[in-house]
C-alpha cells in the first residue's frame, strides 16, 4: 500500500494546535516501514512540485555565523502556510549535537491558525531523500544500480534506502573521512538487500557507479568530486553544499554536466552553483515533471541535481506526517493558542481579583530575567 497523502487544507474549525514529537515521528515512520514512508513522501512532493505555480515561493532567510548558519524557511498556497527552522552546523557532532536540526509548523491561511507543530529533523531526512529519488527517477541512466555514498552521517541512511526502495539501487559504494561513520551505516543497512561495499577514497567508491551521492558536511569550499572521478551518463546527486561557502563539487563537474535545481534564485545562492557565473544555465526540475523540457536526454550525458533542500517539499512533508500521524492516532494536543471566551479579552486570561493581587506582593526579583545559558 502507497501512503500518499492530497494536498488537502489544513484548516481547522477550533483553537487546537496538533502536536508531532521526534519519538512519535520515529515510531510511525519505523511502522509504516521506511521505504513506504519515503515512497508517499516523493509522491506527495511530486504532486506539489506539479502545482508549482500555487505556491507563494521564497529563498529561504539565513542567518551565518562562523561555525553554522540557522535558518527560515516559509512557502504558502490559498490553503495552508508552512514554514520550517532548521540549522546547519557540521562542528555539533563533537559537542554530541546533530548537524542538522529542525521543526515546522503548519497554518490556516484563511485564519493564521496554527494547526500542526511538529519535529522535522527526522522528517528533513525523510523529506530530503524522497526529493533525491524523486529526481534521479527522471534523470539516472534507466538500468542504474550502483550508486557511490560520500559522507555517512546523518542523512545517509535515507538517502541509501531511498535510492535502494524507490529506484532498484542494489549496490552502495561508501566513503566517509571518519571510517566510524561508514562502520554506522553499513550495520544499520545490514537489515536490507543491498551489496555495501566499504572504499578507501572517494575516487575508489565512485569508480563504476551509475550514480553519485554527496552529502558530506564541512563549512568549506570542499571539493569532493573532481571532473577525473565522472563518467558519461552518471548521475550526480549533490546534497551536502547547501549554504554560501559550502560546495562538494568541482566547478568543471558542474560545466560538463546539465544541473537540475529546485527553486534557481535559492540555489543560486546556496548550492554548488555559487562557483558558477550567474548566467551558467540550469533547469528548474518541476518542468521536466510538468513535461515543459526533457530530463536525460542520452546515455552519455552526465546530469547533476543541485540539491539545497526547498520549504515546499517541508510543506509537502509536513502534511505527508500530519496525514499519517493522524490515521494512527498519533497527534498530541498542545496548549499553544489560548481559547477565550471574548476573542477581545486576551487580558482574561491572566485571571482577575486575587491573582493580580499576589503578582503584585511578589518580590521584584522573581520577575527579572536571568542571564541567558549557553548549553555548550
Ligand atoms: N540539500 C538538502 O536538502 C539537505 C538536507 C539535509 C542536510 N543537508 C546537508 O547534508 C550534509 C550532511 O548532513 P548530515 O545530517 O548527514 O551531517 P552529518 O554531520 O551527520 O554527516 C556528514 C558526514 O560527512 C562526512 N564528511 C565531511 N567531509 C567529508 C569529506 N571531505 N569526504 C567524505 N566525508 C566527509 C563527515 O565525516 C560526516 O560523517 C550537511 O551539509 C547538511 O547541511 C542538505
Amino acid at each position: 500500500m502507497s501512503h500518499t497523502t492530497t494536498a488537502s487544507p489544513v484548516i481547522s474549525a477550533g483553537v487546537r494546535t496538533d502536536f508531532l514529537s521526534h519519538r512519535n515521528a520515529a515510531e510511525l515512520v519505523a511502522s509504516v516501514g521506511v521505504i513506504e514512508c519515503l515512497r508517499g513522501m516523493s509522491l506527495t512532493i511530486e504532486a506539489d512540485f506539479m502545482r508549482w505555480h500555487d505556491f507563494d515561493k521564497s529563498a529561504r532567510v539565513a542567518n551565518h555565523s562562523q561555525d553554522g548558519v540557522i535558518e527560515l524557511m516559509p512557502v504558502s498556497d490559498q490553503q495552508n502556510y508552512a514554514f520550517k527552522y532548521v540549522n546547519g552546523h557540521p562542528v555539533n557532532t563533537r559537542h554530541g549535537l546533530p548537524t542538522v536540526m529542525a521543526f515546522g509548523a503548519l497554518a490556516s491561511v484563511a485564519t493564521g491558525m496554527p494547526v500542526f507543530l511538529s519535529e522535522l529533523t527526522l522528517t528533513t531526512a525523510l523529506r530530503t531523500a524522497a526529493t533525491s529519488a524523486m529526481v534521479a527517477r527522471r534523470l539516472m541512466r534507466p538500468g542504474s544500480r550502483t550508486m557511490a555514498l560520500i559522507g555517512n552521517g546523518s542523512q545517509s541512511e535515507f538517502q541509501a534506502l531511498a535510492f535502494h526502495g524507490l529506484l532498484g539501487i542494489r549496490e552502495l559504494r561508501l566513503f566517509d573521512i571518519d571510517a566510524a561513520a561508514t562502520r554506522k551505516l553499513k550495520a544499520n543497512l545490514a537489515p536490507y538487500d543491498l551489496d555495501v561495499v566499504c572504499c578507501g577514497s572517494t575516487a575508489e567508491a565512485v569508480e563504476g557507479a551509475d550514480i553519485v551521492t554527496t552529502v558530506t558536511a564541512d563549512k568549506a569550499y570542499a571539493t569532493i568530486l573532481h571532473a577525473d572521478m565522472i563518467r558519461p551518463g552518471m548521475h550526480i546527486n549533490a546534497v551536502g553544499g547547501d549554504c554560501p561557502g559550502k560546495t562538494e563539487l568541482a566547478a568543471e563537474v558542474l560545466q560538463r554536466a546539465d544541473v537540475f535545481v529546485e527553486f534557481e534564485p535559492q540555489t543560486r545562492i546556496e548550492g554548488d552553483l555559487q562557483q558558477m557565473p550567474a548566467d551558467f544555465a540550469v533547469t528548474e526540475f518541476w518542468r521536466v515533471l510538468k513535461g515543459e523540457v526533457p530530463g536525460r536526454t542520452s546515455e552519455q550525458q552526465i546530469t547533476v541535481f543541485d540539491s539545497v533542500g526547498f520549504t515546499l517539499e517541508d510543506d509537502s512533508a509536513l502534511r505527508h506526517m500530519r496525514a499519517l500521524a493522524e490515521s494512527a492516532g498519533m497527534l498530541e494536543p498542545l496548549e499553544l493558542i489560548p481559547e477565550l471566551d471574548d476573542p477581545k479579552n486576551l487580558f482574561a486570561l491572566l485571571g482577575t481579583g486575587q491573582r493580580a493581587s499576589r503578582a503584585a506582593a511578589l518580590p521584584a526579583r522573581a520577575a527579572t530575567p536571568q542571564p541567558e545559558v549557553t548549553a555548550l
